[in-house]
């Protein structure tokens, strides 16, 4: 979605970007001893064997390999390299691709062992033009992940957010991604190019957070509630995954740099990585500590949809638009299971406090529960968000189910295409529905009639289990006491 913005706002956006650079421009990958530079050995490969596809006459992915700047500047996919981070770089995934049909150079032997070495130490070294230039500042992460320790004091909520002036947007927004902490009353929800942090309590405004880098499709705390991660991008052009410390908004690290947005990821229980996917039909698996490409998970056939770690971190499981879920180890990303049962896109995952139950919804309406070491369903509800049948309209309608999310006592919330928000028991029993319609909205202002029918896009469970939130199509959020709002013991 392309919105219209003021030439001054755009740049606001850079001059953000730039004073959260400034600070880690300190680190060059230049200290080695022998760097290695593009004039001379570097060039040679790619002249060797890439110019004749990549090069003055023909770009082949829009991409030239012929010269320092057009190297740097990377294709229509977006940049190929990425200072310091072979790990990251697109270009020696190319390269290195056991896929021979992904694999550059086309249709013909991988390059030669030395020379991908020397094409990665070009790169973690800080892609140097020749010996006199400085190599290319890298964006240093310093994320220490808190392992699966419990903090101490108390439960984080923001405090001094960086100042920030969230864009305007000319139409509204959809709530595109939506997380409460699992610790304090805290909900964050996306906005374009930023995101929103409210009280899950009082829907009263804490701040926001910004994200230049486009459009948030997916927020997730970490089990500690103090790391808040977003991920997005922009359609077709880039997308990557960022960590913010929830007291204080500051960015802990950068992941990913992919050429279309990132549409699911999550953060590992112990924080120490970062699993991402999108149109590239891979999900990629990031260590958090120094950014580096783990592993790469191959199995789907279409574009990824959903992820999710287990809370006790042991299974990463993996959705996709065309109905595919699979079961990975989480440390070493080896396959576990498949689970087949959807026959449309798959838009939520979620685990169930145990890790022994993952739910699984989506366009084709039917909400599985997982019973995961089996890898078999437990039980299951077809037609779970039925639409009122408008009149005059015939023929199948849309009866997705949008989102699904575990509450801590393994009740489910999903919402759907029928503007409704549902709460189940553990057998799959309905307990409760609720109408956006009939809802406290957090933002009263009512969006500028657009055409776009309001329907919830997101749901989520407060800390304490005690208030549903959800997210809609013109950027607000609901909430509904749920039956379980009784005082604690
Ligand atoms: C025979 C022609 C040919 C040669 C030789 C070749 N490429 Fe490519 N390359 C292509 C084509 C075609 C594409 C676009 C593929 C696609 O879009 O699926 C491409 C795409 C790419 C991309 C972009 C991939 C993406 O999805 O962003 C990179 C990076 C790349 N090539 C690197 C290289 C490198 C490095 C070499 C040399 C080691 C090389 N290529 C040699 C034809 C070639």
């Amino acid at each position: 979605m392309k919105l219209p913005m003021p030439a001054a706002l755009v740049r606001n956006l850079w001059m953000i970007l730039l004073i959260w650079l400034a600070p880690c421009a300190c680190r060059l990958y230049g200290d080695d001893t022998k760097p290695v530079t593009f004039d001379g050995p570097v060039a040679a490969i790619f002249k060797r064997h890439c110019v004749q596809c990549h090069g003055d006459s023909k770009q082949e992915a829009g991409l030239s390999l012929a010269g320092y700047d057009e190297v740097v500047k990377g294709g229509s996919g977006g940049v190929v390299v990425v200072s310091g981070r072979s790990s990251a770089s697109r270009l020696i995934e190319v390269i290195t691709a056991e896929e021979p049909t992904e694999r550059m150079p086309p249709k013909n032997d991988p390059l030669p062992d030395e020379a991908v070495t020397l094409l990665k130490a070009w790169i973690d070294r800080g892609i140097r033009q020749n010996s006199e230039s400085a190599g290319v500042a890298v964006k240093a992460l310093g994320f220490r992940p808190s392992g699966m320790s419990k903090l101490e004091g108390p439960p984080p909520m923001p405090q001094t957010l960086p100042a920030f002036e969230k864009p305007k947007t000319v139409r509204p927004f959809p709530v595109l991604a939506l997380a409460a902490s699992p610790v304090a009353p805290l909900v964050a929800f996306s906005a374009y190019e930023a995101i929103n942090l409210v009280d899950s309590g009082s829907g009263q405004e804490l701040g926001a957070l910004a994200f230049p880098e486009g459009e948030p499709h997916v927020l997730k705390f970490s089990p500690s509630g103090a790391v808040l991660l977003a991920a997005g991008g922009r359609p077709v052009q880039s997308g990557l995954a960022v960590l913010f410390d929830v007291k204080t908004g500051k960015r802990l690290a950068e992941l990913g740099n992919e050429a279309d947005a990132v549409l699911a990821a999550d953060l590992s229980a112990d924080e120490r990585r970062v699993a991402l996917g999108g149109s590239g039909r891979v999900v990629k698996v990031f260590s958090t500590e120094d950014g580096s490409l783990l592993h790469t998970l191959s199995k789907h056939t279409d574009w990824i949809t959903a992820l999710a770690y287990s809370p006790d971190g042991k299974l990463l499981a993996t959705a996709d638009r065309s109905g595919s879920i699979h079961l990975w180890d989480a440390a070493t990303g080896g396959v576990v299971l498949p689970l087949a049962q959807h026959k449309g896109a798959i838009r939520a995952l979620s685990w169930r406090a145990d890790s022994q139950v993952l739910a699984s919804s989506g366009d084709d309406g039917l909400i599985v529960w997982w019973y995961v070491s089996r890898g078999w369903p437990l039980t299951s509800k077809a037609n779970a968000h039925p639409p009122a049948r408008p009149p005059g309209v015939y023929g199948k309608l849309a009866a997705g189910v949008v989102d699904a999310t575990f509450g801590h006592q393994g009740e489910l919330g999903t919402c759907g295409r029928d503007g409704k928000a549902r709460l189940w028991a553990d057998d799959g029993q309905e307990q409760q529905a609720f109408s956006i319609a009939e809802s406290a909205v957090a933002q009263a202002k009512p969006a500028r009639s657009t055409g776009v029918p309001m329907l919830p896009t997101r749901v989520v469970f407060s800390f304490d289990g005690r208030v549903l939130i959800a997210g809609d199509s013109w950027g607000r959020l609901h909430f509904w006491p749920t039956a379980k709002d009784k005082p604690p013991e």
